[in-house]
């Protein structure tokens, strides 16, 4: 595949340390609600769930799952990020805070009912490795969502951090290759706001 269309296509990225990482996190705090509560709407939680948030930067998400009643895992490889989620989350909210990376993924075998990875994928190393890591922790019958942003082919910069139609398919692809059934790609939002939303079901 063509190294621009790759479903990570930002792997390289150097990560989120230092002031630039702070600044990144309060941005992802002020742009990321919108995708958090399309997830938790599309996992449908109830308070029997445990959901792991992978690459869950500020914790936006997070926080959106657990005042929905579920328990939350929330793993990101940046302590900046984690040090910002701990800061901004109430301390009784019933959320563990793990570094971390989606290619393993610091959580036991079949502990989860929910794994989501919003805006994260298009980040990871070893994205075949972390669909396998996401069915490992998941019990039958979990959940898998991945949200990115629509990004067109030539886009640059920041614009670039999403997917394109055929990324989002190929991330399907994948998914059902690795023991997920009932995949789906759906277009949700409009114009700016657009993302791709990816879900599937545990084997
Ligand atoms: C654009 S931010 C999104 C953060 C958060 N999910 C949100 O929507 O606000 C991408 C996040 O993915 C994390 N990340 C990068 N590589 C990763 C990997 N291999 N595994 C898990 N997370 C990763 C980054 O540290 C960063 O916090």
């Amino acid at each position: 595949m063509d190294a621009a269309r790759a479903i990570n296509h930002h792997a390289d990225h150097r990560g989120f340390a230092g002031v630039t990482g702070v600044l990144c996190g309060l941005v992802f705090l002020l742009v990321g609600r919108a995708k958090a509560r399309l997830a938790a709407d599309t996992a449908q939680l109830s308070s029997a769930d445990h959901v792991v948030d992978v690459g869950c930067g500020p914790g936006t998400a997070a926080r959106v799952a657990a005042r929905r009643g579920a328990r939350v895992t929330g793993v990101d490889p940046a302590s900046t990020m984690l040090r910002i989620a701990r800061l901004v989350t109430p301390k009784r909210a019933p959320i563990s805070w793990r570094v971390g990376t989606a290619e393993a993924l610091p959580v036991p075998d079949g502990s989860a009912t929910v794994v989501w990875a919003l805006a994260t994928v298009h980040h990871w190393q070893d994205v075949d490795k972390a669909v396998a890591e996401a069915r490992r922790v998941l019990v039958p019958g979990g959940r898998l969502i991945a949200i990115e942003r629509q990004s067109p082919p030539d886009a640059t910069g920041l614009a670039s951090h999403g997917w394109t139609l055929q990324q989002a398919e190929s991330f399907a692809t994948l998914c059902r290759d690795t023991g997920f059934d009932d995949v789906s790609v759906a277009e949700r939002g409009d114009g700016k706001g657009s993302v791709w939303v990816v879900s599937g079901t545990r084997r």
